[in-house]
């Protein structure tokens, strides 16, 4: 039996990854009115990715006998201040939510709930990889400093981004 304090956890990350796949897909809405398809495109697969992670804390609760509680989720950003701004707020947004996924641990450990560390413990690397994936393509934002044929090869290289889907095994 999954503990009331653990439980409210899950649901409240359950929310913040729904609320991190409708940030993304906004951000890509933005893009794509700027005409950078490349750019929207990644960041759809971000939606994707974050919609993924929802349904994986989903089937943990649920996996668990645990009931899932569907919050609203709040309104995002639609407005931002250029190509560069869009990734220096995700990469503030990825920080963000490895200190949710860091705290979701702090709740397991405090319940002595094996089960649920295990299975963070995945998010937690996954945080890692999230934040180091941003952090990249900021750093060579930055280097193009919005040179019109480095934002074209970039969005050329940011289109061939593929989703793998966690949930499907391989
Ligand atoms: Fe669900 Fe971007 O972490």
């Amino acid at each position: 039996m999954i503990k009331k304090e653990v439980l409210d956890a899950l649901n409240a990350q359950i929310n913040a990854e729904s609320y991190s796949a409708y940030l993304y897909l906004s951000m890509a809405a933005y893009y794509e009115n700027l005409g950078l398809s490349g750019f929207a495109h990644w960041m759809k697969v971000q939606y994707q990715e974050e919609s993924a992670h929802a349904i994986k804390f989903f089937n943990y609760v649920t996996g668990r006998n645990g009931k899932v509680i569907l919050k609203a989720i709040d309104q995002v950003p639609v407005d931002f201040d250029g190509i560069v701004d869009v990734f220096e707020k995700t990469l503030i947004h990825e920080i963000y939510v490895t200190s949710l996924i860091n705290n979701l641990m702090n709740v397991a450990i405090a319940a002595s709930d094996h089960a649920s560390q295990s299975f963070f413990k995945w998010f937690v690397d996954e945080q890692v990889e999230e934040e180091a994936n941003v952090e990249k393509i900021l750093a060579t934002l930055k280097l193009i400093n919005g040179e019109g044929n480095g934002i074209f090869m970039m969005d050329r290289e940011l289109s061939q981004r593929i989703f793998v889907d966690p949930n499907v095994a391989v």
